[in-house]
């Protein structure tokens, strides 16, 4: 008995040390998303659209507990990806999209990619905060994401508790991760023929750089 719970924690252990998502469905949303949390409260999920080619938006929610930033590279890697950072400032959540080529606070980035905010996964209640989004033209061709024919692919998480320096302004620089990693995402399980319905929440008055 012994021997065998032994192998059991063996396996669970294991299980955390892979850092893989599994499928989370938001409790006000109600989205389904391959999802991956950190035992600090951060999370990420994503969700993407049935039939993969050509496409190049995916739904992600991101979120964390405190007042600090969550964020992710949707190539993996810190740099030359194209970086979602986001955090909560008072009862809004102030997201933007980030890139750099070397470590240090990543610049804003600009492109034809956009944020809508999707309203009803988006919230900041007394154990955590969820901002839900329709990330468009955010699945690039040149390396700075994963590719949308994709199957599987590997993300880059980051986190600091501490919140950025200027909190109210979407192009505020932040302190260095206190935690910070790979993810492997199975993308064949983020894919839902509900996708377009999700889509279809996001409303066009947030744009990138934005205060919800
Ligand atoms: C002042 C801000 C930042 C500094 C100085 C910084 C610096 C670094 C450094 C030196 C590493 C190499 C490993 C380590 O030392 O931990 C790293 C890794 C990483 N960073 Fe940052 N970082 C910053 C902000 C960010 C942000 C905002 C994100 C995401 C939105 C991010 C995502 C990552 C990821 C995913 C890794 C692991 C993969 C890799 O090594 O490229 N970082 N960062």
């Amino acid at each position: 008995m012994t021997k065998l719970l032994t192998l059991l924690v063996g396996g669970i252990a294991t299980l955390a040390a892979a850092q893989t998502a599994a499928p989370y469905t938001d409790a006000k949303s109600n989205i389904t998303f391959q999802a991956y949390q950190h035992t600090t409260g951060y999370f990420l999920g994503l969700a993407l659209p049935n039939d993969p080619t050509g496409n190049t938006d995916v739904i992600v929610t991101i979120g964390g507990k405190g007042t600090g930033w969550s964020g992710v590279s949707l190539a993996g890697p810190m740099k030359n990806a194209l970086l979602v950072l986001a955090w909560p400032n008072s009862q809004a959540i102030v997201g933007s999209f980030r890139k750099t080529a070397q470590y240090g606070s990543p610049l804003i980035a600009t492109g034809t990619f956009t944020q809508t905010l999707i309203a009803n996964g988006t919230y900041i209640n007394s154990t955590h905060w969820t901002y839900t989004f329709l990330c468009s033209k955010c699945i690039q061709t040149d390396g700075t994401t994963f590719a949308a024919s994709a199957n599987t692919t590997v993300l880059g998480y980051a986190l600091n508790s501490a919140a950025p320096s200027n909190k109210a302004n979407a192009a505020s620089s932040v302190s260095k991760h206190t935690s910070r990693g790979q993810v492997t995402f199975d993308l064949v399980k983020a894919r839902s023929k509900d996708f377009a319905t999700w889509k279809a929440w996001a409303t066009p008055k947030v744009q990138q750089g934005f205060q919800a």
